[in-house]
């Protein structure tokens, strides 16, 4: 008995250390605000998300309508706005890339996006969305910061411009974008707050409904109180 409870602890602690040894080791994660009672920002997050992301990843656990009706737009749109022509309301957001061709192109199959929010943390997205780098010695020619070697390209290159690293390994502007650093700061951010809505659709959900179960619970307490204590009057 007692061995196994030395094995059970020493199991428990090497987890913990190697957890905060994965931690150190990580770059520094720039913080992103987290909205989602923010339709505003999950509006413009899901045209980003549409644009320059579907084409490779896809999120395969959201349907466009659904999508909709939680962002507050109607299904025309959505459509109008969000979707290709030839996708259905109803449909959920797959992709038409085969995988064995993104195995050609990239080397790896582009991750679908329904839950990363939730796996890497939005932080990492945050900070992984604006340090893509110049690397001539890398197959895309740029690299990132967050994410050694990465095989996916700066599609956001039009709008961030190109950074490149400087001899104390921190990033400097190689070329200009469209955006300046605050407004493509503010893309990013959006998009990420679109990608955490998705990850968990049915918070805003919850969060609305959690307020009504308070309030029942507060009138439930306030006629039931004064039973008990009628009920128990006699007794004591
Ligand atoms: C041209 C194809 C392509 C497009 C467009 C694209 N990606 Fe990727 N993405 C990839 C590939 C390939 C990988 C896998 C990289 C790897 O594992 O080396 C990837 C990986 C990722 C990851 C996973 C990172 C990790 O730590 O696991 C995230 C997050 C991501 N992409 C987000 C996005 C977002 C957001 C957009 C839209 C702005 C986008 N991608 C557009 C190809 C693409």
């Amino acid at each position: 008995m007692r061995t196994l409870i030395y094995a059970l602890f020493i199991g428990l602690m090497s987890v913990a250390s190697a957890q905060v040894m994965a931690a150190a080791d990580g770059i520094h994660l720039d913080k992103v605000e987290i909205d989602l009672s923010d339709k505003a920002s999950l509006q413009r997050g899901a045209k980003t998300f549409m644009n320059y992301c579907l084409s490779c990843h896809q999120a395969s656990y959201m349907r466009y309508n659904r999508m909709g009706k939680d962002l507050g737009m109607t299904d025309q749109q959505v459509k109008d706005n969000l979707m290709l022509a030839s996708d259905k309301i109803g449909d959920t957001m797959t992709i038409a890339m085969r995988a064995q061709d993104a195995q050609k192109w990239f080397g790896v199959v582009p991750p679908d996006l329904s839950v990363i929010a939730r796996a890497k943390g939005t932080d990492y997205l945050y900070t992984y969305l604006r340090t893509f780098y110049l690397d001539p010695t890398k197959p895309m020619g740029t690299n990132n910061l967050a994410f050694k070697d990465v095989g996916m390209p700066h599609v956001l290159w039009e709008q961030q411009g190109y950074k490149q690293r400087n001899e104390h390994g921190q990033l400097e502007t190689a070329s200009k974008g469209s955006l300046s650093t605050s407004d493509y700061n503010n893309v990013v951010a959006d998009l990420v707050n679109f990608l955490a809505y998705i990850a968990e659709p049915t918070k805003i959900e919850r969060v609305a409904l959690g307020k009504w179960v308070l309030l029942y619970l507060i009138i439930f307490f306030l006629i039931a109180y004064p039973m008990k204590k009628a009920f128990w009057r006699d007794i004591h």
